[in-house]
């Protein structure tokens, strides 16, 4: 896995974990690559034997721009966060963020087929799980960001099941799934939205994951959401998907998902 930083990355310790469930031999380090040097980074990488990897903040566009071969979701996304080396020596770059917010929304039993999404936030988070939304059967998804030229840049990207607006603007209709992909609960922080949104919501998400409910979750509870949850299972279901990629195989997330639960609530 490659960061900057990545004192706190938990891939290692989930990837490790996945490989002795499946009973596979796997090497998998976190690698502080510079801030301007992610490609030489991975080149050095595949020189002593590397296969393949994650990419993180802040070098998945980079990762996109070195991949000689992008996957449908990377292109999407515009940006990768898996890379690996095909039978042909091509670099390929895929991305698992969407379809791992999709696996760990299937996993806590929401029907995606024909509902409408609210999806908060306009930034890489945002548009790496769009697509994968779609695919899973999201009939409408209202993007709604502070910031409503960054929702409306992004929504050109897809067609029109995709509507873009500011925060004050929210289009009135039943919401059965509010996601928060906003960075806003690092600063403590909740988008600042109209809580008529909550109205209809079943499940609110958090794409951010913290020992304590996020602010957005805390408030989504409040609001008398039936369910919340944060962003640790999506972690947990882009690494089994990256797994997936290399290997073959398909790892339980349950045991590795429960282990980091475990750890985030003794630290
Ligand atoms: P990422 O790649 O993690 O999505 P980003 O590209 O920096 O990060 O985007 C951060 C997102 O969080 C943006 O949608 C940002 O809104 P703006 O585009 O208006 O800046 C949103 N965000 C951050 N702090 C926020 C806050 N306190 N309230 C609402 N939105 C916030």
């Amino acid at each position: 896995m490659f960061g900057n930083p990545i004192n706190h990355s938990k891939s290692p310790v989930i990837h490790r974990q996945f490989a002795a469930e499946l009973g596979e031999q796997l090497q998998y380090d976190a690698i502080l690559a510079p801030l301007d040097g992610f490609a030489d980074s991975w080149q050095q990488f595949v020189a002593v034997g590397g296969k393949g990897g994650n990419v993180t903040v802040p070098f998945k566009e980079q990762a996109y721009q070195l991949a000689d071969v992008l996957s449908v979701r990377a292109k999407q996304a515009g940006a990768v966060n898996t890379l690996y080396i095909d039978s042909e020596g091509k670099l390929c770059g895929d991305n698992t963020d969407g379809i791992g917010l999709v696996a760990d929304l299937q996993r806590l039993g929401v029907n995606l087929q024909g509902i409408t999404v609210l999806l908060l936030g306009a930034g890489g988070a945002s548009r790496g799980v769009i697509g994968p939304l779609l695919k899973a059967g999201v009939a409408t998804l209202v993007l709604a960001n502070r910031t409503v030229s960054k929702a409306q840049a992004i929504a050109t990207n897809f067609d029109q099941r995709v509507r873009a607006c500011g925060y004050t603007d929210i289009p009135s209709q039943p919401y059965s799934l509010v996601i928060n992909a906003t960075s806003s609960g690092l600063s403590g922080e909740r988008p600042d939205i109209a809580a008529e949104h909550l109205q209809h919501c079943q499940l609110a998400y958090d794409m951010l994951y913290a020992a304590k409910p996020t602010p957005f979750l805390h408030w989504a509870q409040q609001q008398g959401v039936a369910q919340q949850a944060d962003g640790l299972g999506m972690l947990v279901a882009q690494a089994a998907e990256a797994f997936y990629i290399w290997r073959s195989k398909r790892p339980d997330v349950t045991p590795v998902l429960a282990l980091l639960q475990q750890q985030l609530q003794a630290a």
